[in-house]
């Protein structure tokens, strides 16, 4: 059932072109200029009104919640938090009854987040989910909610039910955004256009697969790794960070680009590959910037960068290209080579890829 790949997790990571093309089915009409969100129908004046949108999760799930912020504040203009699950159930939040709380899950059962949920409907907050398991008991608690419809997902560590979710909050950004006005309908209608555009373009990246295992070969031997990236790609070299620690059990850490000098600046030595997300945006100088700072203490830059990309290229030791798109959309690109690499690491390093160590697929003890 492996459909001809070594694993389940390099099935799931070529899977998703469909999983985000399956995840939009039957929500983007083009010709209608709308976006159909049946599940959250009777909620989306509760969204558009809402005082504070509080996104809840653990793990990937929580980096697809820093990504959907960033979406929801740029085309909402409603303020948004992000908590892990596991530290806001314990600390007596502040809820209003205005605010709307997303829980994201795949599997719909990890307890921290089933918990957080919990206390935000005992504070009258409205709850909704975003879950791939049908059913699931975050499904079930929720009032209302978006199905992610990314199919099963065997591998541990969380690949195409990632993109599927980010697929989602997008879906949700901008169907909200356009329900209260603060996206024209020209806006709404060429990010449409744009965002349909994205399953072809992560088809792309995969054809490119080749390239990460080049890169994994080269720095496989490492004990360390530094992931960095601005705006709304910052949590994707979060999520590169923990898909390298948790499958191929190389120390990795997750920074925006920004912070590096304030600390993780002094592990730079020759022997530390520093992974930057530089793709082009409103962040690319400020990003190269951050390169050439590495590049001065003997690092090794392995950038993500824009096909026809030349700056960064020049001064990158390794590159992987990634289709052009908007700046709301790149995470669904540029995290595509960090699990490809991550992948091709664990592989030459004999790791259980689709089951690793001291892990499970879901967390429902605390
Ligand atoms: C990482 C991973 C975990 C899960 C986390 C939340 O690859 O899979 O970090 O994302 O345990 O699980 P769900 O989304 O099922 O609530």
């Amino acid at each position: 059932e492996k459909g001809g790949y070594d694993h389940f997790m390099l099935k799931e990571i070529y899977e998703q072109p469909k999983s985000i093309k399956d995840t939009m089915r039957g929500r983007i009409h083009l010709d209608k200029g709308l976006i159909a969100l049946g599940g959250i129908r009777d909620y989306e004046r509760a969204l558009a009104n809402a005082r504070r949108i509080i996104f809840v999760a653990c793990g990937t799930s929580w980096h697809a919640g820093l990504v959907a912020e960033y979406l929801f504040e740029e085309l909402t203009r409603i303020p948004v938090e992000v908590e892990y699950a596991s530290e806001f159930r314990y600390r007596n939040p502040i809820i209003y009854d205005d605010d709307i709380v997303i829980a994201i899950s795949q599997s719909g059962e990890t307890a921290d987040t089933l918990a957080a949920l919990e206390i935000a409907k005992q504070k009258g907050a409205t709850t909704l989910g975003i879950c791939n398991v049908v059913g699931s008991t975050i499904s079930r608690v929720t009032d209302a909610g978006a199905y992610t419809h990314a199919g099963p997902e065997i591998g541990v560590a969380s690949t195409k039910a990632f993109t599927a979710q980010v697929t989602v909050a997008t879906l949700m950004a901008l169907h909200i955004a356009h329900f209260k006005g603060s996206i024209n309908t020209s806006q709404f209608n060429r990010y449409l256009f744009e965002f349909q555009s994205i399953p072809d373009k992560v088809e792309r990246v995969l054809e490119k697969a080749a390239e990460s295992k080049v890169i994994a070969e080269i720095y496989k031997d490492a004990t360390n790794a530094l992931f960095l990236g601005r705006g709304i790609n910052f949590p994707v070299a979060l999520e590169g960070a923990l898909k390298l620690k948790e499958i191929s059990y190389i120390h990795a850490e997750g920074y925006p680009a920004a912070e590096m000098k304030h600390g993780p600046i002094a592990l730079i030595d020759e022997n530390m590959p520093v992974f930057v997300i530089a793709n082009q945006g409103p962040s690319y100088k400020k990003v190269v910037s951050n390169i050439e700072e590495v590049k001065a203490r003997s690092g090794k830059v392995i950038a993500i960068v824009t096909e026809g990309d030349k700056d960064v290229k020049d001064m990158a030791d390794y590159s992987f290209e990634v289709p052009e798109c908007d700046e709301l959309f790149t995470p669904l690109l540029t995290v595509v080579p960090l699990q490809l690499i991550s992948y091709h690491v664990a592989v030459m390093r004999g790791c259980n890829v689709d089951q690793p160590r001291n892990l499970a697929k879901s967390v429902t003890v605390e």
